[in-house]
């Protein structure tokens, strides 16, 4: 069958690809031990599921949904938004609830991308922010995040050429894959940029809520007059451990908010109401039920932190996110480390490279396995270092 340039441009997805490879191996009877996908392997919160189980009695529940959800759901975001970051949202003007943010941050790439334009993605990129833009015909133009500028794009380094057609720059802090956090100038810089140069930001904040420490990761939004030209993406997946219940929002300036809402209902029809009605209850839970779980995911942290230092992997310590950023040992590429790693001890992480050329000579290294299998895949890397 003759497939369309735009199918024939698309890579396959990486993780699609990985999720074989492993259940290729666990077929031939390896035990794996995947440190790869930032899937949660802890439990939604139980008020959540007996809510979806309770809502899904409903008969009226199992008909088509409002195209934008419906309005208790948008006034728990709103409230949830202003609790944590003393923002307060419009309901239905600010707010678009999505089936998990990573349809938002394609559907808000194609709301503002023309062929021809210029979209000004980071390096290392989750790789949603490239088809983005490819599929609608744009350019990409890429903006090193390296330890030097730490993990910041250097906007002054944009040429003028590329800023006159350039409509659109992501963000994504906490950062996937580097782990870094941006503060408020960095914030403040990127807003006052875009203003000048008339750039849309999407900011995709899929690991706002998993926290260390003190540090607390701020959203776009609480920049004055962001909301004028940026938006911002919010996930349930990490959040509340609800990845495969898919709930995303996207927040911020009204139009494209609006612009994204016509655009998906043209193209899906909502989300299953007792999944909104879950996602109601995940929202009004305390913020203690956040912090608890991110004791767990920080002991984690620690673990493979101070593993990596222990087999001589250079890593900083994340104040954010669900992974680490860790220097494959030397003589490596990043491609090369992680087969290795996987074929000598059945421990898969994921290639800096994966993510783009800047990220060459990582590996990133997830916190989703349990403390006991952390400690293990510790222990195989060590073996198979011969330390
Ligand atoms: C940086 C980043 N943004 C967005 C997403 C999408 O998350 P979801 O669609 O589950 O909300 C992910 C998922 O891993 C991610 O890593």
């Amino acid at each position: 069958m003759q497939l369309s340039n735009l199918i024939n441009g698309l890579p396959p997805y990486h993780f699609a690809d990985a999720k074989k490879k492993i259940a290729d191996r666990i077929a031939a009877g390896v035990d794996v031990i995947s440190l790869s996908m930032g899937d949660p392997d802890l439990p939604a919160p139980q008020a959540v599921v007996e809510r979806l189980c309770a809502e899904m009695q409903k008969p009226e529940n199992h008909r088509y949904p409002e195209y934008r959800g419906v309005y208790a759901l948008h006034e728990a975001i709103a409230q949830w938004f202003e609790q944590r970051f003393q923002v307060r949202l419009q309901p239905e003007r600010d707010i678009l609830p999505l089936l998990g943010s990573k349809e938002g941050l394609a559907y808000a790439g194609a709301s503002v991308l023309n062929a021809g334009d210029i979209a000004l993605v980071p390096d290392p990129y989750y790789p949603v922010y490239i088809t983005a833009a490819t599929t609608v015909g744009a350019q990409v133009y890429l903006l090193p995040l390296t330890a030097h500028n730490a993990y910041l794009p250097d906007l002054a380094s944009i040429p003028v050429d590329v800023l006159a057609k350039a409509r659109v720059l992501w963000l994504n802090y906490p950062n996937n894959p580097t782990a870094a956090c941006a503060n408020r100038s960095f914030f403040e810089q990127a807003v006052a940029f875009a203003r000048h140069h008339h750039l849309v930001i999407i900011h995709d904040m899929a690991y706002a809520e998993v926290y260390f420490d003190d540090f607390r990761p701020m959203s776009i939004l609480q920049i004055p007059g962001a909301s004028e030209v940026a938006v911002e993406l919010h996930s349930l997946s990490k959040t509340y451990n609800m990845a495969g219940f898919r709930v995303g929002m996207l927040v911020g300036n009204p139009a494209l908010v609006d612009a994204v809402g016509r655009l998906k209902s043209n193209i899906d029809s909502g989300m299953f109401r007792p999944v909104q009605y879950a996602a109601i209850e995940a929202l009004n839970l305390p913020v203690s039920w956040i912090q608890q779980r991110n004791v767990l995911y920080q002991k984690r942290r620690d673990m493979l932190v101070e593993g990596c230092h222990a087999v001589g992997m250079q890593v900083e310590l994340p104040k954010a996110g669900l992974y680490v950023w860790a220097h494959v040992p030397h003589g490596f590429t990043s491609r090369d480390f992680a087969t290795w790693l996987f074929d000598k001890t059945g421990v898969f992480v994921t290639p800096g490279s994966n993510f783009g050329a800047a990220g060459e000579g990582y590996v990133r290294i997830s916190l989703t396995a349990p403390d006991e299998r952390i400690a293990t895949a510790l222990q195989r890397m060590k073996d198979a270092l011969s330390l």
